[in-house]
C-alpha cells in the first residue's frame, strides 16, 4: 500500500482516503462521493480494529460483508480497497499509541474509556501506510471527527480532515453498521434519539436558551419508550466539546442510548435563530 501510494504520489495523484470498518451503508457511500470529488485516486480501507473495542463490546460479533462491500467500492469508484489482517497492522511486540488529553473526556469517551486511544492510533497508522492527501470522516462520530482533526493537527499530518453530514433512513436514524443489531420492534425506541434532537430544534426556534431544560425534555421523551438506556444526552461546545449551560453561541447536542443490546449515537448543531 505504501510503495502503491507513493508511486501515486509521484505521478501527480491527490490521494483521497476513506477509512470505515466495513459492513458498507449509504454514509458510508457519500463519504466515498465526498472522497471522490476531493481526490483522483480513492482508497477505501476495511479494517476492524481491535484496539477501539473493550473486552464485552462488540468486536467479535462486529457485522461483516466484504464481498459486498467489495462490489459497492468497485460500483462507487473506489481505486484501491485496503482491507488488511489485524496481525499484519499490530504486530507481536506492538506498543505505541495515540492518546489524546483532552477530547476522549467527554461524552462517548467517558463509557467507553480506551476507544479513542485505539481510534487515534489506528487512523495515524493508516494515514502513514495510505499516505493521504485528504481523509474523509462522517460527522455522526462527531467526537472521532474531533479527535482526529486535533490528533492530525497535533501530530502535523499533512492531510486534509474533512467532515461529511449525518446520512439519515427516510424516518430520521442516523446510518450506522451497528443499526442491524436493531429488531423490528426496537425501531420506534431507535427513532426517539432523532426525535429529541428535533424537539431540541424546535425548542431553540420557539427561544429556549437553557441546556439544562433542553437535555430535560430530550431524556423525558427518550425515557418514553421501553428498551432505551441513556448513556448521555449533552449540549456542548462543538471545538472542545465542554458542557454548554446556554445557547449563547452555535451548540452541538449529542447522545448516546442504548436500545436493547444496541448502542445508538447522534447529533445535531442547534443554532439560535
Ligand atoms: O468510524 C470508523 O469506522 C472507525 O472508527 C475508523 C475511523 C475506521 C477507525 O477504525
Amino acid at each position: 500500500m505504501q510503495a502503491h501510494s507513493d508511486r501515486m504520489r509521484r505521478q501527480g495523484k491527490t490521494i483521497a482516503f476513506v477509512p470505515t470498518m466495513g459492513f458498507l451503508h449509504e454514509g458510508h457511500l457519500s463519504l466515498l462521493e465526498t472522497g471522490k470529488a476531493h481526490g483522483d485516486h480513492l482508497v477505501l480501507s476495511i479494517f476492524v480494529n481491535p484496539t477501539q473495542f473493550a473486552a464485552g463490546e462488540d468486536f467479535a460479533s462486529y457485522p461483516k460483508s466484504f464481498e459486498k462491500d467489495a462490489q459497492a467500492a468497485e460500483n462507487q469508484g473506489v481505486d484501491v480497497l485496503f482491507a488488511p489482517e489485524a496481525t499484519g497492522l499490530y504486530e507481536p511486540g506492538y506498543e505505541t499509541y495515540v492518546s489524546l488529553e483532552s477530547l476522549p473526556n467527554h461524552l462517548c469517551g467517558i463509557f467507553r474509556p480506551a476507544h479513542f486511544r485505539g481510534v487515534a492510533t489506528v487512523v495515524a497508522k493508516l494515514f502513514n501506510i495510505v499516505k493521504p492527501h485528504v481523509a474523509i470522516f462522517g460527522e455522526k462520530d462527531f467526537q472521532q471527527l474531533a479527535v482526529i482533526r486535533r490528533m492530525a493537527r497535533d501530530m502535523n499530518f499533512d492531510i486534509k480532515i474533512m467532515g461529511a453530514p449525518i446520512v439519515r433512513e427516510p424516518d430520521g436514524l442516523a446510518m450506522s453498521s451497528r443499526n442491524t443489531y436493531l429488531k423490528p420492534e426496537q425501531r420506534p425506541a431507535a427513532l426517539s434519539l432523532y426525535k429529541s434532537l428535533v424537539l431540541a430544534r424546535q425548542m431553540v426556534a420557539a427561544g429556549e436558551t437553557g441546556a439544562a431544560a433542553i437535555i430535560e425534555a430530550a431524556r423525558n421523551l427518550i425515557a418514553g419508550f421501553s428498551d432505551t438506556a441513556i448513556d448521555y444526552v449533552a449540549i456542548c461546545d462543538p471545538d472542545t466539546l465542554d458542557d454548554m449551560d446556554s445557547l449563547d453561541r452555535p451548540a452541538l447536542m449529542a447522545l448516546a442510548v442504548r436500545v436493547g443490546t444496541c448502542r445508538l449515537i447522534d447529533n445535531m448543531m442547534l443554532v439560535r435563530p
